[in-house]
């Protein structure tokens, strides 16, 4: 092909926060959980992930990819297998029209920024690549729904199939042999319970120790306790969640994300050798929390942690004033935050 043309999508992506969380892998090869989760997608105004995507006959061979502003390793088994995937859907659309160009074949470049901390619990992974292979499925033009880029990003890393989506998402396990059937679906839309917002305390921007692909197939390997939380705690959970977020009752939803939160954590202090992502100013926002919500007579504040130290507080518009005023003397450990919709 003599065409030199350069072909370019531009696309940003949220991150999502999981409030029954994703934890153990039924498959490492394709990235299959060995449970169900929901998540709540945060508005992009302040978490996000920037990227584009390109391709041509022009780039030397190879594909690369420039992750803020450094150059990053393709070859990992999980950005491969998003490529192979992209580009077999493309084939697939060239081969029904012959008269488009033939992009699957062609070098791809992907330069990505993250605006917030990166491998730090702030599910960098999932903006990263629902970006990637949004951007990718732009570039080439695919027809696929969220649900079918879901499988995709899926193999990236699990969140990312969550980032697809806006508002309440949930990730369905599945049950087949290949992971055709483990994808995200909608809960509710944003719209649905727009008042919600989400306080990110960043007690930590460091590379946690313990990356979540290690971490969980550790508790899976290692810990009793976690298949308590597959055959008992996370199917009610899921239930009870499912069930908040249609009745828009938050004194389920906060109990039910911090319930979570703690079988999750309880679970990787359970692993051997034990895994502790949570640290003093982690549990110093646990104690606030609690605090806040013993004042005001009710639930109006939840905490969840991810794979990290960062706390997220989930509450409602109305009760804004109370909860940033609750943490701005609180919390020493704290270098910073943000206050997000969704
Ligand atoms: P986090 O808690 O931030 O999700 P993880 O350990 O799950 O941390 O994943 C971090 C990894 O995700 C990074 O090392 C990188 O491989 C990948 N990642 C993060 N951001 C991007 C991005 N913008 N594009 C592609 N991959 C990314
Ligand atoms: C604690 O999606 O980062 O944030 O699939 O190995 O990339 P990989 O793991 P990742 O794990 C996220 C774990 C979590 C909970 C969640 O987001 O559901
Ligand atoms: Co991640």
């Amino acid at each position: 092909m003599a065409d030199n043309k350069i072909y370019r999508a531009s696309t940003t992506a949220p991150v999502n926060i999981a409030v029954v969380k994703y934890w153990g892998k039924r498959d490492v090869q394709l990235n299959t959980p060995t449970n169900d989760s929901v998540s709540v997608t945060l508005s992009q105004d302040d978490l996000r992930t920037l990227t584009t995507a390109s391709c041509s006959a022009s780039y030397p061979a190879g594909d690369s990819l420039v992750l803020n502003g450094e150059s990053f390793d393709v070859s990992g088994a999980r950005t491969q297998a998003c490529f192979r995937e992209l580009r077999a859907r493309r084939a697939a659309v060239e081969a029904a029209d012959p008269s488009l160009p033939k992009l699957s074949t062609l070098p791809l470049k992907i330069v990505s920024e993250n605006n917030f901390p990166t491998a730090a619990g702030l599910a960098s992974s999932a903006a990263g690549f629902a970006a990637l292979v949004r951007a990718i499925a732009d570039l080439y033009e695919l027809p696929d729904s969220p649900s079918e880029l879901s499988i995709v990003a899926r193999q990236g890393s699990g969140s990312a199939c969550r980032s697809l989506f806006g508002g309440y998402v949930a990730w369905r396990a599945g049950t087949k042999e290949d992971g055709s059937d483990s994808m995200a679906d909608l809960v509710a839309p944003a719209s649905h319970w727009p008042d919600m917002r989400a306080l990110i305390l960043v007690a930590s921007a460091a590379k946690k120790g313990v990356s979540s692909t290690s971490g969980m197939q550790k508790t899976v390997a290692t810990s009793g306790l976690f298949k308590g939380r597959l055959t008992d705690v996370v199917p009610r959970n899921m239930a009870l969640i499912e069930e908040a977020i249609k009745n828009r009752d938050f004194a389920q939803f906060a109990e039910v994300t911090m319930r979570d939160s703690n079988s999750f954590h309880a679970c990787c202090a359970d692993t051997y050798p034990p895994i502790f992502y949570m640290n003093d100013t982690s549990r110093a926002a646990v104690r606030a929390v609690e605090s806040i919500n013993e004042q005001a007579g009710k639930t109006i504040a939840a905490y969840t942690f991810d794979a990290g130290p960062n706390c997220v507080v989930y509450y409602l518009q109305e009760h804004e004033s109370t909860i940033l005023g609750a943490f701005a003397g609180v919390l020493g450990g704290v270098t910073g935050w943000t206050a997000n919709g969704v």
